[in-house]
């Protein structure tokens, strides 16, 4: 048997609903808040990466799924979003557009080469915001406060959310100084990676995997402590905003984030999930990206969010999704009534209604338990010599009664039928009192 690469996964069922409704709530707030869509390649030039997320990193240093194609070309599965949203920005010479900011929204499939574990894939979705060309910390603002009403929509009641400074470049050299100052002395207790880290990029030392738990990390300065005026005058303003629009949120000064291309505000979205505190999305300013990949100086913020890990979320939580009943179920036993059930089925779902038929030719007795396996509401039983007086028979898969409909009449019947199921009985309730046909 050929099996799926490890850290992949296969979404489907009761998975793909979380998906299905995750995605759904990202679409219509992506349309409220004006955020057009872009999809950018699966694999880029590792370039973009190495450089654009930091050659330090972990995931560049440890977990990017770099290949050659046929033509010797050095690619590389894209691990993040931001990196690809960026070069299209300089490549379409978007900072020229007459409508500043740019603001764009994405979901898709990430490549990071991990060690598996619940929450940590090696195909992973995301999806994720990024506005380009405003450093007004409004835009901070907005970019959590998308977030947070995802996850309000949703239904998750015990998202965190985590903000930190790192600071403009002047504030960002001068931490940098009093980090390598501390740490040297203790150097020799972290791994290789870190040792090395510290003279080329000792912010990284602060979420490398291996030494997360190491006791001299505890006390180490905070990046907070070295803002300049005009640092912490953008800080206080991104958490009068947050105020302002009511999104709950803890200073902490731990969050320093995994990739290179930060600065000023950083935050994250964690959860509880098998008794441990989860990421499920993460973000932060980035005024340098756009410069360091070869565009003009930008300044942008942007954040993105593990569908995988907001789907665990929500099931841990015990959120369950809307009923998925279907409306109608066509039945039929000869080729006229089948032809019929095929016009009709169109019919129908073109007026909106969630209808199935019968795809196998099974006995009647079997279309009668398929319904149910479907929680049909309604029974549509197509009969020749009934079709020819223009009538079907409706039954009603909760009261059990039926009555001939005309079919000029079915889809007034059904809207009405339908509203008065769902007065009556309330969506949760429909599906439990459906009992099995016989
Ligand atoms: P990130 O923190 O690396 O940021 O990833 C964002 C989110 O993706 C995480 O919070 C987590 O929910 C999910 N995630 C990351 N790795 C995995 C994994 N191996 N398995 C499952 N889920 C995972 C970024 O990717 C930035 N591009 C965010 C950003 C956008 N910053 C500015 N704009």
């Amino acid at each position: 048997m050929i099996t799926k690469p490890k850290g992949c996964y296969d979404i489907y069922g009761k998975e793909g609903k979380y998906f299905q409704k995750i995605n759904e709530v990202v679409d219509m707030l992506a349309l409220v808040y004006h955020y057009q869509y872009i999809r950018t390649p699966i694999f880029e030039s590792s370039e973009l990466f190495h450089r654009g997320m930091g050659e330090t990193s972990d995931v560049v240093k440890k977990e990017m799924y770099d290949f050659k194609d046929k033509g010797d070309r050095n690619l590389t599965l894209r691990p993040e979003g931001t990196a690809g949203v960026v070069r299209a920005y300089i490549e379409n010479k978007m900072y020229g557009d007459a409508v500043q900011p740019v603001k764009f929204y994405y979901n898709g499939t990430m490549y990071r080469y991990e060690r598996p574990q619940l929450g940590r894939d090696r195909e992973l979705t995301q999806f994720g915001l990024e506005i380009l060309g405003t450093n007004d910390p409004i835009s901070d603002a907005e970019i959590i406060s998308f977030g947070y009403q995802v996850y309000q929509i949703l239904g998750l009641k015990n998202v965190k959310v985590q903000l930190n400074s790192l600071g403009d470049k002047e504030s960002r050299l001068k931490y940098r100084e009093e980090l390598i100052h501390y740490l040297k002395p203790h150097i020799g207790q972290f791994c290789e990676d870190c040792q090395e880290r510290l003279k080329e990029n000792p912010l990284r030392i602060l979420d490398c995997k291996v030494d997360k738990d190491n006791p001299i990390l505890k006390q180490v300065p905070k990046t907070l402590d070295y803002l300049n005026e005009e640092s912490k005058k953008h800080f206080e303003s991104v958490k009068e905003y947050l105020d302002l629009l009511s999104i709950p949120y803890e200073v902490d000064p731990t969050i320093v984030r995994g990739l290179d291309y930060y600065s000023h505000t950083v935050f994250e979205f964690t959860c509880e999930i098998d008794g441990k505190s989860l990421a499920i999305g993460g973000g932060g300013r980035y005024n340098g990206l756009v410069e360091l990949l070869g565009g003009p100086s930008t300044p942008c913020i942007g954040f993105a969010s593990g569908v995988d890990r907001v789907a665990l979320a929500m099931q841990q939580e015990g959120i369950s999704l809307e009923d998925d009943r279907i409306d109608a179920f066509l039945l039929y036993v000869n080729d006229e009534e089948k032809k019929y059930a095929v016009y009709l089925a169109q019919e129908l779902r073109l007026a909106g209604f969630r209808v199935e038929t019968e795809y196998l030719g099974r006995s009647l007795k079997a279309q009668f338990k398929q319904a149910d396996r479907f929680r049909a509401s309604f029974l549509i039983i197509l009969n020749s010599e009934e079709l020819d007086n223009n009538e079907v028979k409706v039954k009603n898969n909760h009261t059990k009664e039926e009555e001939m409909v005309s079919i000029n009449m079915l889809i007034y019947y059904l809207d009405e039928q339908l509203s008065l199921l769902q007065e009556e009985c309330g969506c949760d309730c429909c599906h439990d009192k459906g009992e099995e046909n016989e």
